[in-house]
């Protein structure tokens, strides 16, 4: 490695890998990797799936920055009709970005701008992004604030319904988790000053934690009394990841707002906000925007992805492949001590491992994860505030073979791994 590159990053391998194709990865040398971490739940079409790669050489050919503010490109307004097509109902206008963050930034000066409230009220164990307002808004583990306090202020944390952790079933977990937040609205932030409730549908970087139904309806009756948007972070669990187009679309709750971008594009550095009209239109024309935001490599790239996530039927496959998984490995459960918790919505699914007195046990999971790439060259990471999650996110388009191979890597994995 260089010395001139920044260390910054955390490692979760350092394979040279050079190119990658459907789940498949592979280095300098040749050696084949199977991809169950899809560059952390992006790559959704697969690695290089040829209708993007067809459409970003296509339209490279052609512009490579047509910048929204000096003129408009067509293709700008042709993704933001198809995605009105494909985003839950009411959510009717876009607008365009280069990352999970910058739409976190997006959605919350949106809200702001069309409450005209200043506070903002997150979730326990949420992961937004790490730019500074984002990192605020960040609350899964202490190392992405530790040592850049102090934090933009306005933010309040409400807890997430975690019915295996705590214990109790998700009925108990989302009136618990309702109860408290309806606390923090008459003790920290009065609903007057509260622009917006951000929240995962299905937590991601905090555990792969699907939200109970109760818990989003009654998210939606609170924010309907108040005035407060709901504002539904997708970015990980959007774009087919949980066997709908959006985990929002399993509710059959409409958000306010809606952010999104990891497996939008298929990998290519992209991110949208849509929201319903009138409160798009309240944002200020010239009060937000970005240079590369709306970038025709970006939507063509995000055009050919919804193409194969709808019309190939790659969401379709999330779902059906994700039964299979989760199948599989709640077969598992009885023979392995320790994966004490098997759960997941289509290809967003989490087995959660505890040591024999309870207690979550990342150390299992370092140690599984570095078996399947090892012994079997399978590659998994984990998530969790304590790391004790083993999360399954392969791209949208896996076969049930693959998904047969990784589940056979993970087992063995567990007999190698299991306490003497
Ligand atoms: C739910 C969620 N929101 C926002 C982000 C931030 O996205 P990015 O890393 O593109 O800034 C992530 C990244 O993991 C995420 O999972």
């Amino acid at each position: 490695m260089s010395d001139h590159l920044a260390k910054v990053w955390y490692s979760v391998t350092d394979l040279p890998v050079v190119e990658g194709n459907g789940c498949v990865v592979r280095t300098a040398d040749g050696t084949e990797y199977l991809d169950f971490t899809s560059g952390i739940a992006v790559t959704s079409t697969g690695h290089c799936h040829p209708k993007v790669v067809a459409a970003i050489q296509d339209q490279a050919t052609r512009f490579i920055h047509s910048q929204v503010n000096c003129y408009r490109n067509p293709i700008v307004a042709q993704l933001a009709d198809r995605l009105a097509d494909v985003t839950p109902d009411g959510i009717d206008q876009f607008f365009y970005c280069n990352s999970g963050a910058e739409a976190t930034e997006a959605a919350v000066k949106l809200a702001r701008q069309a409450t005209q409230r200043p506070n903002v009220i997150v979730m326990d164990a949420a992961f937004h992004g790490r730019t500074a307002l984002a990192m605020a808004m960040t609350t899964s583990k202490t190392i992405y604030r530790a040592g850049f306090q102090p934090l933009p202020a306005g933010i309040f944390v409400a807890p997430f319904p975690k019915a295996f952790e705590w214990g109790v079933d998700d009925e108990t977990a989302a009136a618990r988790a309702l109860a408290a937040l309806e606390h923090l609205l008459v003790s920290q932030t009065a609903p007057s000053e509260t622009a917006a409730i951000v929240l995962e549908p299905v937590l991601g970087e905090g555990g792969y934690i699907a939200a109970p139904a109760a818990y989003i309806e009654g998210v939606r009756a609170i924010c309907d009394r108040t005035g407060i948007l709901f504002v539904a972070d997708e970015v990980q669990c959007g774009f087919g990841r949980t066997g709908r187009m959006f985990a929002m679309d399993h509710y059959g709750v409409r958000p306010d707002l809606l952010m999104m971008a990891k497996g939008i594009a298929s990998g290519f550095p992209f991110a949208a906000i849509g929201a319903r009209a009138d409160i798009m239109e309240r944002w200020p024309v010239g009060s937000h925007g970005g240079t590369y935001g709306g970038n025709p490599i970006g939507c063509a790239a995000a055009l050919a992805t919804i193409e194969v996530l709808v019309d190939d039927g790659a969401v379709a496959n999330a779902a059906a492949r994700g039964e299979q998984l989760v199948t599989a490995l709640r077969a598992l459960q009885p023979t392995h001590k320790g994966l004490a918790d098997v759960r997941g919505l289509g290809l967003m699914v989490a087995t959660e491992f505890t040591t024999a007195d309870g207690a979550p046990d990342a150390a299992r999971v370092s140690a599984i994860v570095a078996h399947c790439l090892e012994a079997h060259h399978v590659l998994f990471m984990n998530c969790g505030t304590y790391g004790n999650i083993l999360r399954w996110m392969p791209p949208l388009v896996v076969s049930a073979a693959e998904i047969d191979q990784a589940v056979a890597a993970f087992e063995d994995a567990l007999t190698a791994t299991a306490a003497a």
